[in-house]
């Protein structure tokens, strides 16, 4: 499904794990179109990869709208782009919660909307959603984040159920720790040991092989799914463990 002529669009194609992801699509000759608010980085990448770039605050709803146009000729939808809080929930100022909800929930789920219509014209496509593993597991000091990307995971979920039936796949890429600079933007280091941050381009590798073999759920490293489905099965045992283990 995945080649010359196949048509890509990439929020969060300006940094980190989106632009490896336009990368990995452009290197197989497809159409990449980039989304972001860094003209300099997206105007960039579209040159080097031979693709176009879209400049938009994904907080802005009237920007939403023309992305959504893209979005709507879209055979590949990776929703990347994001933003991470750290931080006690009682400090947590408005202003922050509306962005990590309006980045990481609402405008997935417009583009998703829209390019769900399109790909049904076409009978066929693929939507991506780049969660977290902080939306599987109980994160400290992340729980507005986490619930963004626990929001996602159900949205992707429910949405498989009407976009299959018109051969459109719908794959969740579960990271856990990636060497971009989400940390160094969210204003707060990712200071633990364990696990080692990925590379982004191990995660837009996995993305790609996730659409060419419609796979719904990936994690990236891949042993992460078990503390995941551990916390399905066992949440108290999880979160005694992660209150212990950190
Ligand atoms: N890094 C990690 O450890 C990690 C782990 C798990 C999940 N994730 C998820 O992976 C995704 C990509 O993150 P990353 O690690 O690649 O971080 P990153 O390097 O900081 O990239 C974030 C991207 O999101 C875009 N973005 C943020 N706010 C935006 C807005 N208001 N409007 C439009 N674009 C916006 C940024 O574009 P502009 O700067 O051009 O606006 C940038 O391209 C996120 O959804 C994140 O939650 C990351």
């Amino acid at each position: 499904m995945i080649g010359p002529g196949t048509r890509v669009l990439v929020t969060g194609g300006s940094s980190g794990i989106g632009a490896a992801t336009a990368e990995a699509f452009a290197a197989r000759g497809c159409h990449v179109v980039v989304v972001g608010r860094n003209v300099a980085a997206l105007t960039e990448l579209a040159r080097r990869i031979g693709g176009a770039s879209c400049v938009a605050d994904l907080t802005d709803p009237h920007a939403i709208d023309t992305v959504c146009s893209e979005a709507d000729k879209a055979d590949v939808l990776v929703a990347a782009a994001g933003q991470g809080w750290a931080g006690r929930l009682i400090d947590t100022p408005d202003g922050d919660m509306e962005t990590l909800v309006g980045v990481n929930m609402l405008a997935p789920m417009r583009l998703a909307r829209a390019a769900l219509l399109g790909m049904r014209r076409r009978s066929g496509g693929h939507l991506v959603f780049v969660s977290s593993i902080a939306g599987h597991m109980a994160v400290a000091d992340e729980a507005v984040y986490s619930a963004t990307k626990a929001a996602m995971n159900a949205f992707a979920a429910s949405i498989r159920h009407e976009a299959s039936p018109h051969g459109v796949g719908v794959s969740v890429v579960v990271p856990g720790v990636v060497d971009t600079a989400f940390f160094s933007r969210r204003g707060t280091p990712y200071s633990r040991r364990f696990p080692r941050p990925v590379p982004a381009e191990a995660v837009a590798e996995r993305i790609v092989r996730a659409v060419e073999h419609r796979r719904p759920e990936v994690f990236v490293p891949r042993w992460l799914r078990f503390p995941a489905r551990l916390r399905g099965v066992a949440p108290h045992l999880t979160d005694a463990l992660q209150r212990r283990f950190g």
